[in-house]
């Protein structure tokens, strides 16, 4: 499928965390939207619950790892190279993206124990330390703030997403099969 050489390419654990991350934010989105169409009863809602808390504590882990991949290996050129705006513009959303990785589960952590919900830890059973004590107040302030970030996410995503293809499709460069 991809004709560029490894070196010509993001590394493998590079691409691996890459597609890796946008399954967990997938399960991440999907668990939270299935939970909200559950009956506060329902037998399957605190699993679900901790399906959305895990899915988004592995981005976290996932992007400490790619932000130090990120620091230590150059970045393979894009051919033929961008202008220094289009790469500026680039760079800036990359940045972004990293920022709401980081700054989004670290929300849902202080959501979470604000909220007296526990973060279960599978198979074990025993709950992580919550971050703070319980408080009503702080919990509508995260649980606005996570929520609010989550739906702007979507639209950096469609971004995100809407250049890759753009490269790929109309300048016809080797940014996507970098990524490949
Ligand atoms: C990249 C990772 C994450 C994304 C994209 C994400 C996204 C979201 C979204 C969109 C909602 C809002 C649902 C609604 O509209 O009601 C939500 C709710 C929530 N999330 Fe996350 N989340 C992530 C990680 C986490 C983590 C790591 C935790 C905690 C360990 C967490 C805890 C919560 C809590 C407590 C709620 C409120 C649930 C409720 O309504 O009771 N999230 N999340
Ligand atoms: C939740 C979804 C996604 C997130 C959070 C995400 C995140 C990121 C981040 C942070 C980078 C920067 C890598 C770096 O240089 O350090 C990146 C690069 C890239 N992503 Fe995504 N991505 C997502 C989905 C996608 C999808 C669906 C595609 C393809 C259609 C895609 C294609 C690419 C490509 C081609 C690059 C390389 C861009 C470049 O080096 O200029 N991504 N992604």
């Amino acid at each position: 499928m991809s004709n560029s050489s490894p070196s010509e390419r993001y590394s493998t654990a590079q691409r691996a965390l890459h597609w890796l991350s946008l399954l967990a934010i997938t399960v991440a989105y999907v668990a939270i939207e299935i939970r909200g169409d559950m009956a506060k009863t329902h037998e399957w809602r605190p699993f679900v619950t901790q399906v959305h808390f895990w899915a988004g504590l592995s981005v976290l882990a996932m992007v400490i790892a790619r932000i130090y991949l990120r620091w230590r290996r150059p970045t393979p050129a894009i051919v033929p190279a961008l202008s220094p705006l289009a790469a500026r513009l680039a760079g800036v959303t990359h940045v972004l993206i990293y920022a709401v990785l980081l700054v989004q589960p670290v929300l849902g952590m202080f959501a979470a124990a604000a909220g007296g919900k526990a973060i279960i830890v599978p198979l074990l059973g025993i709950a992580l330390p919550a971050l703070i004590g319980k408080s009503d107040a702080l919990e509508d302030r995260f649980e606005e703030w996570h929520e609010t970030l989550g739906e702007l996410f979507y639209w950096v995503i469609g971004l995100h997403v809407a250049a890759a293809l753009w490269h790929h499709f109309v300048r016809r460069d080797n940014t996507l099969r970098r990524m490949m």
